[in-house]
């Protein structure tokens, strides 16, 4: 083994230290993070947990470079993304990033294969047809492909959301929620799908989730309240 592949394999996918986020102003004031640290190692899955309105979305919309905290760094491997002007910060999203909206956000005049090659159009690359066709192998949309978002299922258009943000195999991916609105056999399959993706192909994943369910599926589950992290658990046996 090089020394560059040591150095990569013991290097954290994500790190994040003293984040805070403030949202308004007097009366309205909400401290939406409170000092978060936290580490994502290489290839594991995290799954973050709590109640409603303790950070989750505003941690993960942080650490993926869609908003900026108030205080804090955050590291995307050795790159520190706090700091980044807002295009190097596009860039580093556009290329090293992946992020799965609870919302789906596919484009609807586009075909389900167009939306799942829309980071390659972005990034004015050519799609790599073997990271295309591991994916689209692995969420088994089959005939499907020619589809517009409109004509696939709720389940069908997250599959979609997770292989497009999966197809550039980003250093990490963060999903917000990703089955939320979906059934319990829809839920299962999409999670499962994540799995493979962190068991099969090393990816690093990071999942927003309420369902306990949904949180067995990762190696980790991380707590928050009130902006803070109040548990962090590794599963034993993983
Ligand atoms: N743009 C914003 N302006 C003002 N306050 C905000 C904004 N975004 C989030 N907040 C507040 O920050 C806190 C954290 O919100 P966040 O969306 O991160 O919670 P969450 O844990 O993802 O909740 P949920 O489980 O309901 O999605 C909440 O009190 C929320 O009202
Ligand atoms: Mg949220």
């Amino acid at each position: 083994m090089t020394m560059t592949a040591m150095a990569d394999t013991t290097t954290a996918a994500v790190r994040a230290a003293g984040l805070r986020k403030i949202y308004g102003a007097g009366d309205a004031r909400v401290v939406a993070l409170d000092g978060v640290d936290v580490t994502f190692a290489r290839g594991g899955f995290t799954a973050i947990m709590g109640p409603s309105g303790s950070g989750k979305s505003t941690l993960m919309h942080c650490l993926a470079g869609l908003d900026r905290p108030d205080d804090g760094r955050i590291w995307l491997g050795d790159t520190e993304l706090t700091g980044l002007r807002d295009d190097a910060l596009t860039a580093l999203r556009r290329d090293r990033i992946g992020f799965v909206f609870q919302s789906f956000n596919l484009l609807p005049t586009l075909t389900a294969l167009e939306n799942i090659t829309l980071p390659f159009d972005l990034a004015g690359r050519r799609a790599d047809p073997d990271a295309v066709h591991a994916v689209v192998d692995v969420v088994r949309l089959g005939d499907r492909l020619g589809h517009r978002p409109s004509q696939l299922s709720g389940g069908q258009q997250q599959r979609v959301a997770v292989a497009r943000a999966l197809v550039t195999r980003p250093d990490v991916v963060f999903a917000d929620e990703p089955t939320g609105a979906l059934d319990s056999v829809a839920s299962a399959e999409l999670l499962g799908f994540l799995r493979h993706s962190v068991d099969a192909l090393g990816q690093t994943v990071v999942m927003v989730t309420h369902d306990p369910a949904a949180a067995a599926y990762a190696d980790r589950v991380v707590h928050l309240a009130d902006g803070t992290i109040v548990a962090d658990r590794v599963k034993v046996g993983n």
